[in-house]
């Protein structure tokens, strides 16, 4: 890299000058890409929010469904399809279940997960990737060797997990692609879940979640059997299945709106006759899922 090259934009700083970073960096965060409309939706929300919420569950049911607001501005859809799904998601966020979004590859879990995660707590970036390799340290906590071997264990040491930041701040945590995580290390989160705590054995203390946190999960149908979840962890998750899109018109409509999207931040030409391609590959793919 030039040594002219700035060090701000390179190393975005997650807490400052969130949208000014999200302008450079290739693909911004849900909450920094629409900054704006969460921004609006906040101002002009008056209805009740839960314990640390940005907004009132209404609020982030529109921000992902799309609407007007008094005011006049338009709040774009970021899901398309039924509702109730949203509905059902926002409402579990609100309870002391964790949402888990279950569904086929390509249904939006992982970006309504996202999307979630920036209107309730503002912060989409408490990311748990789950891999076959994912070790319990991802979800609990692990230890800076260098701090751990000079001071021994101390709170100096200890390296938090996404999610313990997440029980400590009263955020939303996201672990994506749970059912790839080893059946033993998924089950680190029933106590996390049940218990709201994380127990730290080697410092005799705990960190206990405060209000507002709750985690959302995503899982793929088809890694069925990979590696299954617990029925005791399965039962601290509301299970919602995103459907694939019930008509080829919905389906056009995801898909244009994604392109346009993807066009802007990579600052291309408008396609003229985008919308036939897009129908074309639309209908082959339908007929190639349908067999
Ligand atoms: N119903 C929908 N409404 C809006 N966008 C959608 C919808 N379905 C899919 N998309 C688009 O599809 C893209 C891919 O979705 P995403 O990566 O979230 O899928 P996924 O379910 O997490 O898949 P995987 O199982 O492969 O991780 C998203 O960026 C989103 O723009
Ligand atoms: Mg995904």
């Amino acid at each position: 890299m030039p040594a002219s090259a700035q060090p701000k934009t390179a190393v975005p700083q997650p807490s400052e000058g969130a949208t000014a970073e999200g302008a450079t960096a290739l693909r911004p965060h849900a909450e920094q890409a629409f900054a704006g409309e969460l921004a609006a939706l906040a101002a002009q929300d008056d209805r009740p929010r839960p314990a640390r919420w940005r907004l009132s569950p209404w609020a982030v049911a529109t921000y992902l469904l799309g609407g007007t607001l008094p005011d006049g501005t338009v709040i774009t859809p970021k899901y398309v399809g039924p509702r109730r799904i949203v509905e059902v998601a926002v409402t579990t966020l609100a309870t002391d279940r964790a949402l888990l979004l279950l569904g086929v590859p390509g249904t939006a879990k992982t970006w309504v997960s996202e999307h979630l995660a920036a209107a309730v707590s503002g912060d989409s970036t408490l990311l748990v990737q789950g891999t076959a390799g994912t070790p319990e340290e991802a979800i609990r906590y692990g230890w800076n060797y260098a701090r751990l071997l000079a001071h021994g264990p101390s709170r100096d040491a200890l390296v938090p997990s996404p999610v313990m930041r997440a029980m400590a701040e009263g955020m939303t945590a996201r672990v994506e692609e749970l059912t790839r995580i080893p059946a033993d290390v998924q089950d680190t989160l029933i106590t996390i879940l049940s218990e709201k705590t994380l127990p730290i054995p080697e410092l005799g203390e705990e960190v206990q979640a405060v209000r507002g946190f709750n985690l959302i999960a995503t899982a793929n149908d088809r890694d069925r059997g990979v590696n299954d979840l617990s029925s005791a962890l399965r039962r601290r998750f509301n299970t919602v299945v995103l459907p694939l899109p019930e008509s080829a018109e919905a389906e056009v409509d995801i898909v244009t709106r994604r392109v346009e999207q993807l066009g802007r931040s990579l600052d291309l030409p408008a396609a003229p006759d985008g919308m036939v391609e897009i129908r074309r590959v639309v209908t082959v793919f339908r007929e190639l899922r349908d067999g």
